[in-house]
């Protein structure tokens, strides 16, 4: 499938999805959340595809945010319902995916662009990037599940903080505070992204699929994550997987996982 404002690579196991509209920072708009959506379900149902990063095309952006221009005339129902869209579209599809996704952040993250990074299930950052949800300038407040996840990785306070600021943050700010794991210079976050995903890609993709499952149930309401995590570890033991890792260890050899 070929797409309009997206970018799709594969070397190995390790997919890349590129979010291509650097003349307006990599802004969200309808057409690039649905390829997204698209791009995002056909990587993580491949079974040829391990890991995936998703980035910013250019060097000044991740992504600037939700496309301002789109939004600006919305009614109360429109916004409700963009929000809603988006977050099932694009948002909680990368939170559920089974295929781990790492944010390599290039540059701005601001609104949607930092919900997105958000989403991911771990987010590193180049030593240029900047971070915030300035929603709050517009006179409207993150729709794409920030109010949530900022407050699940950085805390209430300095959630709230950042999202009444509307302030940006720096990359070393956004790692003092838990938002990204790691701050590395922009030509080498990509390269350290795929290093990243290579120790991944050995590992027992159906055990890591069990394992964002069970981290994931934490922050489901009615979901109790201990009882998941005791229904995920039972599962893996019906796995090849499981019979691969324990036999070799055993073996005294390197897995090889199907
Ligand atoms: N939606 C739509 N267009 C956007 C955008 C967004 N969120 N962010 C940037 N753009 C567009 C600009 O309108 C501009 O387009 P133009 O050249 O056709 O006028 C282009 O991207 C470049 O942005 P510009 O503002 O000229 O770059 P800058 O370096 O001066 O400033 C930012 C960079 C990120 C500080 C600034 O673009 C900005 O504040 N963007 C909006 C951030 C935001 O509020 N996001 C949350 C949205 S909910």
């Amino acid at each position: 499938m070929s797409y309009k404002n997206i970018l799709l690579e594969q070397q190995e196991s390790i997919a890349t999805i590129t979010i291509n509209r650097p003349e307006k920072l990599n802004a969200l708009n309808k057409t690039t959340l649905e390829e997204l959506h698209e791009a995002i379900i056909d990587a993580n149902a491949n079974t040829n595809i391990r890991v995936i990063i998703l980035t910013g095309s250019g060097d000044k952006a991740f992504v600037a945010g939700a496309d301002i221009s789109e939004f600006a005339n919305y009614d109360v129902s429109q916004g409700a319902d963009l929000a809603k869209r988006g977050q099932i579209l694009v948002f909680d599809l990368i939170q559920n995916a089974t295929t781990p996704i790492i944010a390599a952040v290039n540059g701005f993250a601001l609104g949607g662009g930092l919900e997105l990074a958000m989403a991911c299930h771990f987010r590193v950052a180049s030593d240029n990037a900047k971070m915030g949800l300035p929603e709050v300038s517009l006179g409207v407040i993150p729709g794409y599940g920030g109010t949530q996840r900022l407050a699940q990785l950085a805390g209430k306070g300095k959630a709230l903080e950042m999202i009444m600021s509307a302030n940006m943050i720096s990359a070393d700010d956004a790692l003092k505070c838990g938002l990204v794991n790691y701050v590395v210079t922009q030509e080498e976050l990509l390269p350290f992204c795929e290093k990243l995903a290579t120790r991944i890609s050995r590992n027992s993709s159906t055990a890591i699929a069990a394992a964002i499952t069970a981290v994931n149930a934490n922050f489901e309401d009615g979901i109790n994550g201990f009882d998941e995590e005791v229904k995920q570890f039972g599962n893996c033991f019906g796995t090849p997987d499981f019979i691969e890792g324990t036999t070799a260890f055993l073996e005294k050899r390197k897995p090889e996982f199907e």
